[in-house]
This record gives C-alpha cells, structure tokens and sequence, in this order.
C-alpha cells in the first residue's frame, strides 16, 4: 500500500457518500458491463439513462444475442460512439456461441484475463467487471484512478505504468470491486479535474498534492482535431430524407444518414447552414447543402445519431 494511504477512511466515506446508481445493487456481470462500457464515453447522468434503457429491452447477454445490431444501435441512438454498440453486440454472440465454436455458452467468462479476450473489452473494463461482479484482486485505472493517484503522489505527468503500480499497490484485496469503484467515486465527485473539494476529502492527509491540486496531473494539450465534412440533405415530397448506412468503423460507425464526405459535388445546390457537433477529440463543423430525391426513407425506422439530427432539423425533414 502507498505509505500512509488510509484505506478505511476511504471506505467508509464510500459506504455513506457513494452515489445511487442502479447497477449497484446487482452483483451479475451483466448489467455492470454493460454500465462500464456506457461511463466510458458518456456522463454518469446519461449514462444511468441509457442504461435503464439497454438493460431493460436486454436483460441477459442472451437477449442480445438473439437481438440485431440494427436494434442494439437504435436503442444506443443519442449516446455516442457507436462503435461500442457494436461490438457489445458481437461480444453477445461471441459469448453465446457454444465452447465448441470458440464461445463461452451463455455465460460471461469470470476472470480479468478472459474477459479482456472479448470484443470492446479492454483492461479497465475487464478489471472493472471481474472485481464488483467476481470479488477479483485486480486494480482498475480509468481517468479519475490517474488524477487521485497524481495529486496522491504529487506526479505531474504519471505514466501509464506508475499509475498502474500505484492503483496495484492501493488495492484493498477483501473486496476489490467495492474499492475500485471507492477510487473512482472519489475522483469523480471529490477530486474533481477543476475546483476539487479538498476539506471533504477522506484520503487528504496522505495527498502530497494538496496545497496545488490544479498542478496535478498536468493537463495534457491535446487539441481538438477539426474536421470539416459537407452533407447534402436530399428530401423527397413527403420530407422524408435520402439516408444511407454509414461505414462500419469510425465514430458513427453503422448509424444512418444523409450523404456525408469531405468533398461532394454540390453545384446548383442550396446551401442551409452549417452544423457543429463538438466529440471528446473531434471538433466538427458540417456544411448542409439542400437536394431532392424521388423517394426518401421515414427516419424514425432507422437509427441516428445526434449529429445525424441535428442535420435533418436544419432541413426540416419530417
Ligand atoms: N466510473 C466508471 N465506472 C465507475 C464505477 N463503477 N464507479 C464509480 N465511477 C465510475
């Protein structure tokens, strides 16, 4: 353990602060994986939406198995990154699939290795769903594990590894998903990226950061990439767009609609505005120009994205 790190204290601001959050009381990997793989890209307010959502229509892995990918992602529609959609939906199959075509039977495999082996499925999730659902010693590092342990330690720029070493170091092995989740409430509620409430913090008096939290970690400048696409919104009479599949990989990987490219003819077209749509690592600016098609397809029978909404509102498409 971290010198002077005082894990009781911790848990217990954990056992009477933590916040309410469905999955908590269920103890099947199930719906836990399924809450992981959602707080990866979005905020815990929508995520408890989705997830209420997801689970509801996909109570077993089972379900969603016997599901669509088409399905998977209309429910998935308006919680971004939908590539996670995706491969939640193959990880069904895969596990599924009878041990003798490679699957696991129904049942979601217990150990951080094995699940680690699945599609979408990368260290923190594995570590995150074989400790709160399995009891598994295993330590999770996610972004608020990486900013206790800066300010903890005093580190500007911790490596991946050193964060690793510390979380590893901290864990408190008797149950470890209820420590993981400690670690990471903290971080998101307490030690918070900006205005962190030091004075209500149960580990301060080991937290060598806390005269200058704001120095811990030092923010990393990653810009924001700009991407500059064109979109030609084709209505037919009714108001129904033109809408196509989009690409398998990528951000919107698998949703539908209209026309989208870095370059598109548009001579002759009318130009309807712009639309901006603003991802954790992609700034995206839309230019929408208007065309006709005979005959369009009713939006509300595929799945979209919100960017995708955005555009067919800027058209008025019905
Ligand atoms: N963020 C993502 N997963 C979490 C969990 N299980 N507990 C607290 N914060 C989280």
């Amino acid at each position: 353990m971290p010198p002077s790190l005082n894990q009781d204290a911790l848990l217990a601001w954990f056992a009477e602060h933590q916040r309410d959050l469905p999955w908590r009381q269920l103890k099947d990997p199930w719906p836990i994986l399924l809450s992981e793989i959602l707080l990866q890209q979005t905020q815990v307010s929508r995520g408890v939406v989705f997830w209420q959502r997801i689970f509801e229509r996909y109570p077993t892995v089972q379900s969603m198995a016997d599901s669509t990918e088409e399905e998977v992602l209309f429910l998935w529609q308006g919680a971004g990154y939908y590539s996670r959609a995706r491969r939640l939906f193959r990880l069904a199959q895969v596990v599924c699939s009878p041990s003798s075509d490679g699957g696991h039977g129904g049942s979601l495999p217990t150990t951080a290795r094995a699940l680690e082996a699945l599609p979408g499925v990368g260290p923190y999730t594995a570590a995150a769903v074989a400790s709160i659902a399995h009891g598994e010693a295993v330590a999770c590092v996610d972004g608020n594990v990486r900013r206790v342990m800066a300010r903890q330690t005093a580190e500007t720029s911790p490596s991946p590894a050193s964060v690793q070493s510390w979380a590893d170091a901290a864990l408190w092995s008797p149950d470890a998903g209820n420590w993981n989740q400690a670690v990471m409430e903290l971080g998101a509620t307490i030690c918070t990226p900006k205005s962190p409430k030091c004075t209500s913090c149960p580990i301060a008096s080991s937290c060598e950061g806390r005269q200058e939290p704001a120095r811990y970690p030092a923010p990393t400048l990653r810009r924001k990439k700009r991407l500059d696409l064109m979109c030609i919104l084709r209505l037919d009479a009714r108001g129904w767009p033109e809408l196509v599949q989009r690409d398998a990989t990528g951000i919107l990987a698998g949703m539908w609609g209209p026309v989208m490219a870095e370059s598109l003819d548009v001579d002759s077209l009318a130009y309807l505005g712009e639309v901006h749509h603003v991802l954790s690592h992609r700034d995206m600016h839309i230019r929408v120009w208007k065309g006709a098609v005979d005959s369009g397809v009713d939006p509300q029978s595929v799945p979209l994205s919100s960017l995708d909404v955005k555009i067919l509102s800027l058209g008025g498409a019905e």
